[in-house]
């Protein structure tokens, strides 16, 4: 075989394997992945809130539904799930199923554009240099959107959607206020804009698409601690470089991971906890360097 040719050749094998790794073994690694956030008031006893996003459940991924239900074992105080749930309309009773004893405990959602849209499929090249915001040109969610949320809701969850609530998780009096998913233009800040509680032990910012935009208003209102998810932590990333994209205004530097918001600034302004979710759109089903995860965040009292 002449170099040229065994160079395609290599190539072609070398790109098959990488595929193959990337959708078959990294994509059901899944990760439970741990970090202290000092948040609390001092004196607090330690509180564990399970970070969930972008689990993107199809009826089918049975490794992932059983992982989900291994997730209760933690014992967490606190379920926040940031949206991207379901990718097919028979997928609200697997996930309520693989949820289970969670859904017991308190618990905060929002929705990402996932929830409402089935998936499309479309050349994954396309995000290299533009956000899936301006690839949604469909008007009627045709997914049971209603049925999830009202599922979670009638559980105790707190629906965040452009809400404001509280909730008593770990012997905390948490103020929560939310929005919906930016990306698909129903992300509504004017609905629960103006100052949080001082008396709260903990002020939770909850959003699907970590908008630093959004991000600003919840700052300038007072939050503690900022969750978020959807930039699936680039899902491709480059070894020894990182993401590629965040599919958001979001810069590569916090596409996933414990940070503050703004990246500098005050020693006050919030911490921002974005996950790199669970799962990946069917027609993307692939995980490289950037493995699924789950997280679960300790909350401490703050230092000094
Ligand atoms: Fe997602």
């Amino acid at each position: 075989m002449r170099a040229p040719l065994r160079a395609l050749a290599l190539a072609a094998v070398a790109g098959g394997a990488a595929f193959g790794y990337a959708s078959i073994l990294e994509r059901n690694w899944f990760a439970l992945r741990r970090a202290d956030v000092p948040v609390l008031p001092a004196g607090s006893e330690p509180v564990r809130l399970l970070h969930l996003s972008d689990i993107h459940l199809t009826p089918g991924r049975h490794r992932l539904l059983s992982w989900i239900r291994s997730l209760d074992a933690l014992a967490p105080d606190l379920v926040v799930n940031t949206g991207d749930s379901i990718a097919h309309a028979q997928s609200v009773q697997p996930l309520l199923d693989a949820f289970g004893p969670l859904l017991d405990r308190p618990g905060v959602f929002v929705y990402g554009s996932n929830d409402l849209y089935s998936p499309v499929p479309g050349n994954p090249l396309l995000y290299l240099w533009d956000t899936s915001a301006n690839r949604n040109h469909r008007h009627v969610p045709d997914l049971p959107w209603a049925e999830l949320g009202a599922s979670m809701a009638a559980a105790g969850w707190l629906d965040a959607n452009n809400g404001r609530g509280r909730v008593k998780a770990g012997g905390l009096d948490i103020e929560v206020g939310g929005v919906h998913d930016s990306h698909i233009r129903r992300a509504c800040y004017e609905d629960i804009a103006g100052p949080t509680d001082p008396t709260a032990d903990l002020r939770l910012g909850v959003m699907h698409s970590p908008e630093p935009a959004i991000m600003d208003q919840f700052a300038a209102d007072g939050y503690d601690l900022l969750l978020a998810g959807h930039t699936h932590g680039g899902q491709v990333r480059m070894p020894g470089y990182g993401a590629l994209v965040t599919n958001c205004g979001i810069e590569p530097a916090r596409v996933s991971g414990l940070h503050r918001h703004p990246a500098e600034g005050s020693a006050d302004r919030p911490w921002l906890h974005v996950s790199a979710g669970l799962g990946t759109s069917p027609w993307a089903p692939v995980r490289f360097a950037c493995r699924p995860e789950a997280t679960l965040l300790t909350l401490v009292p703050r230092i000094g």
